[in-house]
Parts: C-alpha cells; structure tokens; sequence
C-alpha cells in the first residue's frame, strides 16, 4: 500500500530559484541560506519517495484573477516549469503520476473536498523552487510530482482549518492506494513576509519561531489563527503558511522533526524550512 512517510514545509521565494539558476548559491549573501539545506537535501535522499505531493499556490502563471480555485489539482503525465516574465527557470520537467493524481482527485472529491481538475498546469516558482531546495539541480527530478494548488492571492483563502482537514482526507487517500509508494508531502510558501505597502519587508522571527515550534507537537493550536493576524503579524504574504497544514494535516499525530532552518533575509522575506517523519507507532 501506499503511504505519507515524510512531509517538509518549506518557503518558495523566487530568488532562491534564481541564485541556483545563476550559480550563486556560495555567495556571501546566500550561502549561510544553502548551508542550511544541506541536511535537509540528504535526508530526503536517504527517504528516497517515489512520489511527492507538493503544495503550494501559483502566481498568476497557470490561472489568472479570471478563475481561482481554491485546491486545484493536477493530474496530467507531465508540467512544464512555466514562463514568469523572464522565461521559464532552466529546469527539468516535473513529471506527474497521473493514477495517483486520479485516485487523489476521486477520494478527496467523495470525502467532500471539491477539487479543481488540471489536465494542463504550467507550474511556477511556487512548486520548482520547493523542488530545487531538496533536490538541487539534477538531470532529471528524481520524484513524480502531484502538484496541488491552493488560492493565497485572492481572498478569502481556504481556512488553516480546512488545509488541515485537507492534509488528513489525503493522508486516508493514499493509505487506500494499492500500490507500494513512498509518498512525500511538501507545503510551501511563507514564513512571514510582505512584498507591498507601508510595511512592505516586514519580517517577524518571533511569530516564525512559534509557528515552526508548534506545528511538530501541537499544529491543532495554530489552526484557529486568522486571516487577519496572518496579515498583521506575518505580513500579507504570511497567509502562504496555511499551505503548511496540509502537509502537516497529512501526517501522523506524532511526528519527528528531522530538521529545521530558518535565515533571514532570503531577498526580502524570512525563509524557513522544517522536515518531519512520523514517529515510530508504539506497540
Ligand atoms: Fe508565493
């Protein structure tokens, strides 16, 4: 059977695309960033997952302010990196796993979660950053890839509540799933950031902190946080972080941080990254 073993939650700033695009990930600037990765990038190579949900939302590349789904998923063999205003990011094609992809869509549609179909899905910085973060700049990414798409830009986004309920519907999916997969779920975007405005830049470590020291042990306690105080003490941006619940809400209760980091500044944002196994079942 199939089965969620590891979830990673990750920011998705296009600039950390750009300096592994452009070779300057040893940069003075960026390096203490990169360095930060490197435990992260072997840990999911010893995990070795056949498959990995990734969550995260587009930017105006796949759906523009004319449709907005909420969750969209995609369920097509292949997504081409899409084209942001300065090409596409020189980077492989991320390859689906349609039967998978299918069975989600079925499952989670009959469990009451109503799911956009994406047959064509350009897919942007959001899920290619996310995927260069833990994987570097192979030939080939070496995952299939479900893409799952989730409205932050326009409000109202869907509730911390409802990702999370989202992330525990997809875990019972691919438990059902007939096949031996190891499934990985990332959740990407944030942590705090502003990108516009008087406060554009605002960055705040502390609600960061807590965020990052609660989702492991307690994540049911920051599912009520709204959309408003996203706003105030994350920044507009901030409101990214309820993608993390799905990969959070799809794990086991009790899970094992395998790894965390988090740097200021990456660009003008604060950039985080946590990974998580499920823990051991006790007998
Ligand atoms: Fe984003």
């Amino acid at each position: 059977m199939a089965e969620v073993v590891a979830g990673v939650g990750t920011s998705h700033v296009p600039a950390i695309g750009a300096a592994i695009d452009h070779g300057k990930t040893g940069d003075p600037y960026w390096k203490p960033l990169f360095v930060g990765y490197e435990r992260a990038r072997e840990w999911i190579a010893e995990v070795k997952p056949d498959v990995v949900i990734l969550v995260y939302n587009d930017h105006a590349s796949a759906f523009s302010l004319e449709v907005i789904p909420t969750f969209a998923i995609g369920v097509a063999a292949e997504f081409p990196p899409a084209d942001e205003g300065y090409g596409p990011r020189p980077v492989p094609m991320v390859t689906g796993h349609p039967d998978l992809a299918w069975y989600l869509t079925e499952s989670l549609i009959l469990d009451e979660f109503d799911m956009t179909i994406c047959n064509v899905l350009p897919v942007d910085h959001g899920l290619t950053v996310p995927l260069s973060i833990m994987f570097g700049q192979p030939e080939a990414w070496p995952v299939r890839v479900i893409p799952l798409a989730v409205n932050v830009i326009q409000y109202p986004p869907p509730t911390g509540q409802r990702c999370y309920r989202l992330g525990q519907a997809i875990a019972r999916a691919v438990a059902s799933y007939d096949e031996d997969l190891k499934v990985a779920i990332f959740g990407t975007g944030g942590m705090s950031h502003q990108l516009q405005g008087e406060r554009a830049g605002l960055v705040n470590p502390e609600f960061d902190g807590h965020f990052l020291d609660r989702l492991g042990p307690d994540p049911e306690s920051l599912l009520s946080i709204s959309h408003a105080d996203y706003i105030r003490k994350a920044g507009t941006e901030g409101i990214e972080l309820v993608m993390w619940f799905i990969m959070r809400g799809a794990l086991a209760p009790d899970v094992v941080e395998v790894h965390r980091h988090y740097h200021v500044a990456a660009s003008n944002t604060a950039a985080g990254l946590i990974a998580y196994e499920n823990a051991p079942t006790r007998s």
